[in-house]
């Protein structure tokens, strides 16, 4: 049962990217359970298509899954053109795609710091983009950028993606402000841990995850739901005056240096 009216989103579009698993299925899944016409974008159509079913049977609403890969400016452009051609519109871009993976910085490659950059930082970009452009710039609208907290101190092993989910954060504050005066909305998510997801997976592997989970204020991992919750809210009317923020969702690890316990995950068995 949830807390938000179930027709808040009525006769909107929403493009989730990254919305066939995790965190991104779960916006999608909200969205479309709270009246929005939803598609997803990801590489996988093995990730997208019983997404889609899901999404269509929890909700009664088609779900439009689309693949393509956020890094290719081309792919975009045509996933972007089929959501206005098949849905008639595009309120609403949330850009939750990324790639993640534990690696101290003496060991990653050129192209391992290039490959993250290019999903988060420059695949935020791309969507966005390629949204204003076919829709956004004229009629207004909402992006919603999925970020993290592992840029707010240094974290172990994280180097690449602390960088692109700074640039990620950047690109929210400039568009917040560049394309405030056209009707669009611009804002971020950051999420600690969140159980449950291939994102905690990978960085907290084995033990790790308890002991991160002891380091949290709050004394438990975020849920999906959480962060579902927290996007329906800033993407409601009731955030209609939110603009440019990064909104943490943590429990409060980030004000602790809590992700230090990642030392822990750089060491060679
Ligand atoms: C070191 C690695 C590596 C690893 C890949 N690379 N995995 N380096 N350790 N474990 C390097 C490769 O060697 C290669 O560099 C380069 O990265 C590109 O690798 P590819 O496998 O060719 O990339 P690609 O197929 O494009 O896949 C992208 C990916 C992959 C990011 C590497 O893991 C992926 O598709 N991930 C999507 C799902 C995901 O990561 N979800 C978690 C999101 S959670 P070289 O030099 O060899 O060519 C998140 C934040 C969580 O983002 C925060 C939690 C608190
Ligand atoms: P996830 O399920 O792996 O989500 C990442 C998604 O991105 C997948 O659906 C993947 O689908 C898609 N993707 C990856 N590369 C892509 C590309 N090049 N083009 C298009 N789509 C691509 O992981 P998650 O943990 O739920 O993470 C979701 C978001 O939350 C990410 O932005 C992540 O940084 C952020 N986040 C997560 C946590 C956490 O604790 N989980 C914490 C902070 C922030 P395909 O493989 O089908 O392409």
């Amino acid at each position: 049962m949830s807390i938000f009216r179930d027709n808040i989103f009525e006769g909107r579009v929403a493009l989730i990217t990254g919305g066939g698993t995790g965190i991104g299925h779960g916006i999608a899944m909200a969205l479309a359970g709270h009246g929005a016409q939803v598609a997803i974008l990801s590489r996988s159509a093995e990730h997208l298509e019983p997404a889609a079913r899901e999404i269509a049977e929890a909700t009664g609403r088609a779900c439009l899954p689309l693949v393509a890969d956020v890094r290719i400016p081309e792919q975009v452009e045509s996933a972007v053109a089929r959501v206005v051609s098949e849905l008639g519109r595009l309120d609403i871009v949330v850009n939750a795609a990324a790639g993640n993976f534990l690696c101290a910085a003496a060991d990653l490659s050129y192209n391992g710091f290039g490959t993250v950059v290019d999903i988060d930082a420059k695949g935020t970009w791309n969507v966005s983009k390629a949204a204003y452009t076919a829709w956004l710039g004229s009629q207004g609208g909402q992006i919603l950028n999925i970020s993290a907290t592992l840029h707010y101190g240094g974290t172990p092993a994280q180097l690449h993606v602390s960088a692109a989910k700074a640039a990620v954060d950047a690109l929210t504050k400039n568009l917040a402000v560049e394309w405030g005066p056209q009707g669009i909305r611009v804002n971020a998510i950051a999420p600690g841990p969140i159980g449950d997801t291939e994102g905690t997976r990978r960085l907290l592997p084995g033990p790790i995850a308890g002991q991160v989970e002891r380091a949290i204020p709050v004394r438990r991992l975020g849920r999906i739901d959480d962060i579902a919750n927290l996007a329906l809210f800033v993407l409601s009317e009731a955030a209609s005056n939110i603009q440019g923020e990064i909104i943490v969702s943590d429990g409060g690890l980030s004000l602790t240096g809590g992700f230090g316990l990642l030392f822990e995950a750089m060491k060679k068995p």
